[in-house]
């Protein structure tokens, strides 16, 4: 489907503003100006991706000078969740843009609410929210390879959803849409995804470290590529193996007592994990309640 070419203001120089910057001018799309609180941020993005930089402070502070925004389609907003309320309120005062140019925020937690001193100016608003990690510190090359076919979950009106539709799937990604009263349960999902299961990567990798094999997570990286390619190609259900998949009551005592000698601090974690581990057994029929009821036991302190 095509699209034409936006002209696109992003605000908010950080890992996101960067990334998508990046990945709205490989697929055509103008960048007129680059905003950022700091101007030296603005600078170093637009260095990459052109446009005017400019420092929101200054903006707000004063009239901008030869600052044309008159021809902006889209404005982006990529600040923190906590800036974005005040950030709508200066931009609602200026009027930097024509009534025509449409608002998103790329927000997880936060829905498009937060844009309605814009929408009452007359301006569409949505909320756009790539689900993808955005470390800093990543090379421009790589933060665009990062972003190739990610997803995009939309909310805004069903109109404004629309559009915002078309917009992505230029861009050579999916969109799909959030129902406003779930968008708090949506980030608890991308949560869990990325940051919870990075962290469990960090339990494996300081148990590594105890061990004193001296190779980091080297030698566990095929096994949790092939763990989450399963997971996600087959299921999680079907993918499960291991002790509790297994029902073996024996290992799992000799698993807990191990982290209460070695690592205490993991314990509520690693007894969680186990009862979690044992119910979407039952679940998938892998494994029987009695089974279930046999490992969390086990572990029970
Ligand atoms: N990080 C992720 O993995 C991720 C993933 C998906 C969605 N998101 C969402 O995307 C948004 C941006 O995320 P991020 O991680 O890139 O944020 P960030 O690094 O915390 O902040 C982005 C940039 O915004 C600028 N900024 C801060 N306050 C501002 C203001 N009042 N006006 C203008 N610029 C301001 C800061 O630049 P200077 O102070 O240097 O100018 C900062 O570098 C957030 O809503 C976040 O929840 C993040």
């Amino acid at each position: 489907m095509s699209f034409k070419r936006l002209s696109i203001v992003v605000i908010g120089a950080g890992p996101v503003g960067t990334g998508l910057a990046l990945l709205f001018r490989k697929h055509g799309h103008h960048i007129a100006a680059v905003g950022s609180r700091s101007v030296v941020s603005a600078r170093k993005l637009s260095r990459l991706v052109g446009g005017k930089p400019f420092g929101t402070e200054r903006v707000f502070g004063r009239p901008p000078r030869p600052l044309d925004l008159s021809k902006v389609d889209l404005v982006v907003l990529t600040v923190p969740d906590g800036r974005l309320s005040s950030l709508v309120k200066n931009l609602t005062a200026v009027r930097l843009f024509p009534v025509s140019t449409r608002f998103v925020h790329t927000s997880g937690s936060l829905t498009s609410e937060v844009l309605l001193p814009l929408a009452q100016l007359g301006h569409k608003v949505c909320s756009m929210h790539p689900v993808q990690s955005f470390p800093p510190d990543v090379s421009p090359r790589d933060r665009l390879a990062t972003l190739s076919g990610i997803w995009f979950g939309l909310e805004g009106s069903r109109a404004e959803e629309r559009w915002v539709s078309r917009f992505v799937t230029s861009l050579g990604c999916h969109p799909f849409r959030v129902p406003k009263e779930a968008k708090i349960l949506y980030h608890l999902a991308c949560t869990f995804a990325s940051n919870y299961s990075v962290a469990l990567v960090g339990v494996v990798e300081e148990i590594a470290r105890s061990l004193r094999i001296g190779q980091g997570l080297r030698p566990f990286k095929p096994l949790v590529n092939a763990s989450l390619r399963n997971a996600l190609v087959k299921g999680p259900r079907a993918s499960l193996t291991g002790p509790v998949m297994r029902g073996g009551v024996e290992v799992l005592r000799r698993h807990a007592r191990a982290i209460r000698r070695h690592a205490p601090h993991l314990e509520n974690l690693f007894e969680a994990l186990v009862s979690e581990t044992a119910r979407q057994g039952v679940q998938g029929k892998r494994i029987t309640a009695k089974t279930a009821r046999a490992v969390k036991a086990a572990v029970k302190r």
